[in-house]
């Protein structure tokens, strides 16, 4: 017979189940299993309850015993990094900080041109090494599914390396990779030609590589006056589209004008989002494309943050990640961010929640994690804490005191 656990007794289990996809959430409808129990097998949840009654149940599971006060939370999910790369940007940020501008910073030699610079110096084994150190250290914040963009390397061999040094990586790490292609992050300062004709390039001789090997199903392109314009992406997207990859996208972080791309486009995510307004909001609500807010690149770039509680009342489906990257989003945690969003933005501690579990999941089209319920996978993150609101109220603060990733513990 297969060998089951059953974990428990938690003070409170937040399954994250019974909420709607779309829209805001009132912390009512936050379900909560008091005194609960989560019985695993294999990588997969059997069934969550009541501790007593799953014992009854399942008498033959072995008892994984809690001392103490403990919270069961689904394990986090970070729908946008870019935690592959080479270098450091610590000079980009005090340049900042002390008032000079972003063409004052690039002049100098900072900017996403200098990590890709840093990035392309890098072997495959030393970005494979230090994307599993970041993984890691994400997954001691709770997060046990990360995606992670290329978009440092901006030739076809230098993006390849990078997507590769992911799979690697994902092999070794404690969480899982979700991998994207982001070669359209910017028109690499040596290529001799057109945005156009980048993207061409980009589109007829990586794109095919990318199914070959099975590096990524997922193309992100950041579409901003100093990246893509609408214009220039729209043969990129159809081609991608095309050949089946899933549509995600940088949008709509310093002007408008992505999101729209994203939705007629039938994107997954639309991603950043601080400079949406009206139109832009209504646009994305009544679309199925989830809007990603990152208050990691608000923190580290000291600007304003996305929308996310009008984005909500106009019916969207929110999630939030970290954004972590050298540049804009050093800091790398996502429920301190997340936590801080909610305070400006006056989020409930259920849309919160919401947005870096099963609304993330949604954002990476994963069907199978973000709740915590039979046949979904035992993904938990687990807090020493008699109430779940601690949990935000410490803003970060609060570590998790114990990982499962599928249903392994992995961190305690
Ligand atoms: O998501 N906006 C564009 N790309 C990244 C920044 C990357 C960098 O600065 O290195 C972002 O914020
Ligand atoms: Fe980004």
């Amino acid at each position: 017979m297969t060998k089951r656990t059953l974990i428990g007794p938690f003070v409170q289990i937040i399954p994250m189940t019974g909420i709607k996809l779309k829209g805001a959430i009132s912390d009512n409808e936050l379900a909560i299993i008091a005194e609960g129990g989560i019985v695993i097998e294999n990588k997969a949840i059997v069934a969550t309850g009541d501790f007593e009654d799953l014992k009854l149940k399942y008498p033959e599971a072995e008892i994984h015993v809690l001392k103490g006060n403990h919270i069961c939370l689904p394990g986090f999910i970070d729908a946008h990094t870019h935690i592959c790369f080479g270098g450091s940007r610590a000079q980009d940020y005090a340049m900042r900080n002390a008032g000079k501008s972003y063409l004052e910073i690039a002049n100098a030699g900072g900017g996403i041109w200098d990590t890709v610079t840093q990035t392309r110096k890098s072997s495959i084994e030393e970005l494979t090494k230090s994307t599993i150190k970041r993984a890691n250290r994400h997954l001691k914040n709770g997060t046990t599914t990360l995606e992670v963009k290329s978009g440092y390397g901006l030739t076809v061999d230098e993006e390849l390396k990078m997507l590769r040094a992911v799979k690697e990586a994902n092999a070794k790490a404690l969480p899982e990779l979700i991998s994207t292609c982001l070669a359209a992050h910017m028109l690499p300062k040596d290529f001799e030609g057109t945005e156009k004709e980048y993207l061409k390039m980009i589109s007829e001789e990586l794109f095919p590589i990318l199914k070959e090997e099975n590096l990524t199903h997922r193309v992100d392109a950041f579409i901003e006056q100093s990246a893509f314009s609408a214009d220039e992406i729209q043969a990129y997207f159809s081609k991608a589209s095309e050949i089946n990859f899933d549509i995600t996208v940088h949008a709509d972080q310093f002007s408008a004008g992505g999101s729209k791309v994203a939705v007629d486009f039938n994107a997954i995510s639309a991603d950043h989002l601080e400079a949406s307004g009206d139109t832009e909001i209504a646009l994305l609500a009544q679309s199925d494309t989830i809007s990603v807010a990152l208050p990691g690149a608000s923190i580290g770039l000291g600007c304003d943050f996305t929308p996310a509680r009008k984005l909500l009342d106009a019916g969207a489906a929110l999630a939030i990640a970290s954004d972590h990257n050298p540049g804009s989003a050093p800091m790398g945690d996502l429920l301190t961010q997340a936590s801080i969003l909610g305070t400006f933005e006056k989020l409930t501690n259920a849309e919160v929640l919401a947005g870096i579990t099963f609304r993330a999941a949604a954002a990476l089209k994963l069907e199978d994690r973000g709740k915590l319920e039979a046949g979904l996978l035992a993904d938990l993150a687990v807090f020493h804490s008699d109430n779940y609101q601690d949990i935000l109220y410490n803003q970060g603060n609060l570590k998790p005191c114990m990982i499962w990733k599928n249903g392994e513990l992995v961190f305690d």
